[in-house]
């Protein structure tokens, strides 16, 4: 039985790749290592964790004698490593956080593989990364993977030192690396401190929808399913050392992607149309907010044969349905009641 190391699996990403592993290779195990910070939650896994194959272990990146032992106790064949801090508001606030879990908790599984895997080519290790690392485009113009890297926040400036330190291990030590950059992605099981949770909820409870500066500022939005079957087929056919740029090609100025949002709300609310326009709130701009990402995915779509599956449309209408009918979870992720659950069964971490 083959066995796959997948780490950050209980966050958003994570989840949807668990979800989409154990459901189409049911003869590999999986094994997902989560520390369960403030963004990991078990809750998002709860259909698929008496999975024969599914196997969960509370523990941290920063762990390296737990990682040893781990490839000690277990052939694993491949590692799909999301585990990160992911927030760039966050990253403002205290960047040490974001240096320790994705530049060290990085390199703390590089070299585990590096020490496992010394004479055997037929193993993987694979780095999720963001489109953030490449800077920030002005009007025209999009990512590829020949784009100069050129990060601006603490979040990522730690990507793109884990990014150089991936490709490092594989020129340096011959370590077996694929890699891929995606755009913002959206849908359920999303932590509400990102913009368009964070906005669902607070036109649920009718609270102000805070729009950083005028609102300008444009992402290239891609719904998670699509990340995460990019993810598998990157995992099963990308080529070792390659790079992938992944994106919805769905840019969106965040003032109308906000204002659709808001227009989506009033319909499901059943509130008057244009009640929830009203809680737009604009404050403060972000430190050194990046202008427009955008993302030029010719080279998986070509090789891989990889494209979006569904419209924004269709997307964004069911992460509202989602979220809606699944107000527990966020009432629970918002109020840290999962956290002192974990305490209490894998204990203080
Ligand atoms: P997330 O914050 O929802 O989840 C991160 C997960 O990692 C959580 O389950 C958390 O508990 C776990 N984790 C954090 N620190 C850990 C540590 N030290 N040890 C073990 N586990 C730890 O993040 P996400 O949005 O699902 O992003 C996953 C990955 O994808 C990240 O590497 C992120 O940089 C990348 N990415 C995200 C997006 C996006 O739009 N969300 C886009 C492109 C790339
Ligand atoms: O591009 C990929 C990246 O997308 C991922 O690597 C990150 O992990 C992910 O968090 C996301 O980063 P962003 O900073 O683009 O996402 P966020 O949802 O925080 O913000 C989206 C845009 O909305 C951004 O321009 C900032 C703005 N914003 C955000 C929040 C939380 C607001 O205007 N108001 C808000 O309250």
């Amino acid at each position: 039985m083959k066995t796959i190391l997948i780490t950050g699996g209980a966050g958003f990403i994570g989840s949807h790749v668990i979800r989409r592993m154990i459901t189409n290779s049911p003869d590999t195990r999986i094994l997902n290592l989560d520390q369960l910070t403030y963004a990991g939650n078990l809750e998002n896994l709860k259909d698929i964790e008496a999975s024969p194959n599914y196997h969960f272990i509370r523990e941290n990146i920063l762990n390296a004698a737990f990682l040893e032992k781990l490839f000690n106790d277990y052939e694993i064949d491949g590692v799909i490593h999301l585990a990160a801090e992911s927030h760039v508001d966050r990253s403002i606030a205290d960047p040490m956080a974001f240096i320790n879990t994705n530049i060290v908790g990085t390199v703390n599984l590089l070299n585990t593989c590096r020490g496992a895997w010394k004479d055997k080519n037929d193993k993987l290790f694979y780095h999720i990364s963001t489109d953030e690392v490449y800077g920030s485009l002005g009007s025209e113009g999009l990512f590829t993977e020949e784009t100069a890297y050129d990060p601006r926040s603490p979040y990522s400036a730690s990507k793109a030192s884990s990014d150089h330190l991936v490709r490092a291990y594989h020129h340096t030590y011959g370590l077996p690396v694929v890699l891929s950059n995606c755009s913002n992605n959206y849908g359920p099981n999303q932590f509400p401190e990102k913009l368009i949770p964070l906005a669902i909820n607070n036109i649920i409870h009718m609270k102000p929808i805070p729009v950083y500066g005028k609102g300008d500022n444009i992402r290239d939005w891609l719904y998670v399913e699509d990340h995460a079957a990019a993810i598998e087929l990157i995992f099963r056919e990308g080529a070792e050392g390659r790079t992938y740029n992944i994106g919805g090609l769905n840019e969106w100025k965040n003032i109308d992607l906000i204002r659709l949002l808001c227009r989506i709300m009033d319909e499901k609310l059943e509130r008057v149309p244009g009640t929830s326009e009203k809680l737009i709130t604009f404050v403060k701009d972000r430190a050194g907010h990046d202008l427009r990402y955008a993302i030029d995915s010719t080279r998986i779509e070509a090789e891989l044969n990889w494209k979006p599956s569904v419209t924004f449309e269709q997307g964004l209408a069911h992460t509202v349905e989602w979220y809606l009918h699944n107000r527990e979870w966020m009432e629970h992720v918002t109020s840290g009641a999962y956290q002192s659950y974990y305490t209490t069964q894998y204990g203080e971490r």
